[in-house]
């Protein structure tokens, strides 16, 4: 059992901005994994924050934990146009994730912000609310523990799959419902599949694709990651994606790019590559788990 004080303690970790940044996303994803209001209450204090990856990650962490009471805080952060897009973006996913229809109207309205990464997000979450209206099941748990932004297409043909995926004439709903079947599926012809999507139009699109390839871990799209992460005119919001995705994969080869970027001039890349390194460390050490708040805590008192 979990006391008020050991999320007490984490949650300073978390909001304290003097500690590295690979503690304070371990902290968060601890508090993700504890849940409950006062986890809700410290992950929403952050975003206060000046680092627009962590905040990005704190609104999806709300997300991933359904937890209807942070809805208020996220239609805050998706409402103030002071917070980067990828930011707003995260918020706006979130609230789709949750699965309350009550917030429709408001992601009916930021569907047409001008800001089109926030405004394709929205739209992505309305469908996926109106999905869930529509059908009694809910979408089949995801292997990878994620609630994500689409439910998964039925075919699972590789090759139909790719098509549509890579079709920028069909709306963005299905490409992302190929996107985690191609994801489900598995194996390398699906991997490379979801890689060519990272050349396709929409940075939402694309940053959507290195967090897949993140989730399936798989050394074949090492160097198609890695290109986009060496790319400075791609969208930072997809090179922060692919850093991450690398630090996932975890493998020699992931390397040199991660440590070429971690410093970056764009903040969010940099810091990116901060914390995959940290993951590199993790998922090749003798770390039990990743989200180590609470073991670092009970080691050390
Ligand atoms: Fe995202
Ligand atoms: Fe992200």
């Amino acid at each position: 059992m979990v006391t008020e004080q050991e999320v007490e303690t984490i949650g300073r970790t978390l909001v304290d901005a003097a500690q590295p940044l690979p503690a304070r996303f371990r902290a968060l994803f601890t508090l993700r994994n504890l849940g409950g209001r006062a986890a809700v209450e410290w992950i929403s204090r952050a975003f206060g924050d000046d680092s627009a990856l962590l905040k990005h990650e704190l609104a999806f962490c709300l997300g991933q934990m359904q937890d209807e009471a942070a809805i208020p805080v996220l239609i805050r952060v998706l409402e103030d146009t002071a917070q980067e897009p990828m930011v707003r973006h995260e918020a706006g996913e979130a609230l789709g994730a949750i699965g309350n229809p009550d917030v429709l109207d408001v992601l009916k309205h930021y569907s047409q912000d001008p800001v089109v990464e926030v405004a394709e997000t929205c739209q992505l979450a309305v469908r996926r609310l109106e999905w869930l209206q529509n059908n009694k099941e809910k979408p089949g748990s995801s292997p990878y523990l994620s609630v994500d932004p689409a439910p998964p297409a039925e075919e699972t043909d590789v090759a139909k799959l790719r098509e549509i995926l890579l079709d920028e004439s069909q709306e963005l709903f299905e490409r992302y419902r190929a996107m985690f079947a191609l994801r489900n599926v598995g194996g390398q012809a699906a991997v490379l599949a979801l890689a060519e999507g990272l050349r396709c139009g929409s940075a939402l699109f694309r940053h959507e694709i290195g967090y897949v390839l993140g989730q399936l871990q798989d050394e074949a799209c090492v160097p198609q990651l890695t290109a986009a992460l060496c790319s400075r005119a791609e969208s930072p919001m997809v090179r922060h994606e692919c850093a991450e995705a690398l630090g996932s994969i975890a493998r020699p080869c992931c390397l040199w790019a991660l440590r070429a970027f971690a410093g970056d001039d764009e903040r969010v890349v940099r810091e990116s590559c901060q914390v995959a390194l940290d993951m590199y460390e993790y998922e090749n050490g003798t770390q039990f788990q990743y989200a180590d708040g609470l073991c670092k805590l009970q080691a050390s008192s």
